[in-house]
């Protein structure tokens, strides 16, 4: 039995998985970025891509494994389906890494059998055998799935791993590819795989589920206590269709109820020791670049890491926890690594106090960011008098999360009101360096903007999503505003944050066009495969 069986494996898919969110696609070094900041939070494992789905996946999953995939790192992993082309490429995407592994997968049920594989159960079991030895003749570290596990039949799935783990495979995953399972189900399941399938104790049981019912972080929980030790989640849930488990809320359970658990560990009930490897204090950093990078916004009430999940609105509640936190609080808001929200600096704030404010918020910028960070925060701090550390992260997030800048937005200028048509004029440095100005009317100041800017860069485009929320509560407030937009099927997001929203607006746009110019002039990708 390997060592890890005490604590439960954390299996981050963001970058695979999440990425299938509709519209939440990445570049490769946004990816990178994502990718070091997951192994700061401190999972063991990142799923990095689907090597074989397309060139630019395959560079991701690849240059992760050289970067971020070192001896003390996490595991690397990349996703094959059961073949021999997905195999290679994804042997040779993870190689890089000190431990590389692959998770190769085939489907189990009835329904996926006869409509989507049109194969018997027989044909299945031989090809995961097959190509789980395949896999093992590149790594040692094989994980195999039955894909739709939770609607598969039991008795051939028990079949299916028992030949998976005599063919080597380390780690056996049990998807609710649909989201159908219920808590008990899905717990019974596991406790069924424990057993019946006769070799179990030489691989690890793990889980991935999706969360069409909402059930699934409760799905895992339940697997948990019936044997499952490696979780396969995404940050802040994000995922195909309605997402998957999210880690934060999985992390926070196991360790606000760590007395409930730890007897499912063999544990004393009052022990401390964590049941896991996660840097909690990393959790918030890490929600928001997913949020900021993906633009896929989180809710408010999203547990954990909504902007609401430690604000206390009415009067009975906040005079409770005035008075004892525990009253209404069951977890510290800085155990996720919220700071007070205290105000720290204004515009006396030197160079060295906004730098040192910022290594204690976890930053370290490089000079160049540094320095234009710090002149932005020169500007709001004209304009607003206390700078939070709320502005100060979305301050320094505008200068490290910039996609590379093709279009230089130099001028945005409105006219509007209730007696005036709204009216913007633009001027923007072209990727071959002229300037360019241009005027347009719109339904609004934003719409006049946005439709000013498309003169000028002149890229069909398909606004689909725009949303400002304000940083910290306060009239001079600091704007952020996170645009996604859409051409060609493929969606593309913008962030930029100001306290003029107009301005911030104008940012968000040409950020996303960047991106969108970046791609389009980008060597042709064509998926050739999806998972779910
Ligand atoms: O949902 C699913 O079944 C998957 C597999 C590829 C593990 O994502
Ligand atoms: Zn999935």
């Amino acid at each position: 039995m390997s060592h890890h069986q005490d604590r439960i494996i954390f299996f981050d898919t963001t970058l695979r998985d999440g990425e299938q969110s509709p519209g939440a696609t990445l570049n490769v070094e946004e990816k990178l970025t994502i990718a070091r900041q997951l192994a700061k939070l401190g999972v063991d494992v990142i799923e990095a891509g689907f090597p074989y789905a397309s060139p630019g996946d395959f560079e991701a999953v690849h240059k992760i494994a050289a970067t971020v995939g070192t001896e003390t790192g996490p595991i690397i992993c990349g996703l094959a389906r059961a073949t021999f082309q997905d195999i290679e490429a994804c042997a040779k995407a993870v190689k890089a890494a000190a431990k590389p592994r692959i998770h190769t997968f085939i489907a189990t049920s009835d329904i996926h059998l006869e409509y989507k594989l049109r194969k018997n159960r027989n044909e299945v079991i031989a090809i995961a055998e097959e190509m789980v030895s395949y896999a093992k003749t590149f790594v040692d570290d094989v994980e195999f799935s039955p894909e739709d596990a939770g609607r598969s039949e039991p008795k051939f799935l028990y079949e299916v791993l028992e030949k998976a783990i005599a063919a080597g495979a380390k780690t056996i995953n049990i998807p609710d590819t649909v989201g159908y399972l219920t808590p008990s189900e899905f717990g019974d399941l596991i406790r069924g795989i424990k057993e019946n399938v006769r070799n179990i104790d030489s691989a690890i049981i793990s889980v991935h589920g999706h969360n069409d019912l909402g059930l699934a972080v409760a799905n895992f929980l339940e697997a948990v206590k019936n044997g499952a030790r490696q979780l396969e989640c995404t940050i802040n849930g994000i995922g195909e269709r309605a997402g998957n488990a999210a880690l934060e809320e999985l992390v926070m359970a196991l360790h606000v109820r760590r007395q409930y658990f730890n007897p499912f560990f063999g544990r004393p009930a009052d022990s401390e020791e964590p049941l896991t490897n996660i840097d909690t204090k990393q959790i918030y950093k890490t929600s928001r670049l997913v949020s900021n990078l993906t633009g896929m916004l989180v809710q408010p009430n999203k547990a954990i890491v909504g902007a609401n999940a430690f604000a206390h609105e009415s009067g009975i509640h906040q005079d409770g926890v005035l008075k004892h936190k525990l009253t209404y609080e069951i977890m510290d808001a800085q155990l996720i690594g919220l700071t007070d929200n205290q105000i720290v600096l204004g515009k006396h704030s030197g160079r060295h106090a906004f730098q040192t404010r910022l290594k204690e918020l976890g930053y370290e910028l490089l000079d160049t960011e540094l320095n234009n960070a710090f002149l932005k925060f020169k500007t709001f701090a004209d304009k607003k008098k206390e700078i939070t550390d709320w502005d100060l992260e979305s301050i320094v997030n505008d200068e490290i999360q910039q996609p590379p800048e093709m279009f230089r937005l130099e001028l945005v200028q409105v006219s509007c009101g209730d007696r005036a048509r709204p009216t913007a004029t633009v001027t923007l440095r072209t990727p071959a360096g002229e300037e360019l100005t241009d005027a347009a009317i719109g339904t609004g100041p934003v719409d006049a903007v946005y439709r000013a800017i498309n003169r000028v860069v002149n890229v069909p485009n398909e606004l689909i999503e725009f949303s400002v929320q304000s940083v910290t509560a306060g009239i001079d407030a600091l704007g952020e505003v996170t645009i996604r937009l859409r051409h060609n099927g493929q969606v593309y997001s913008g962030r930029a944050a100001n306290t003029d929203i107009i301005v911030a607006s104008a940012h968000a746009y040409v950020n996303a066009l960047n991106r969108l110019y970046v791609a389009l002039n980008a060597p042709k990708t064509t998926p050739a495969a999806t998972a779910s």
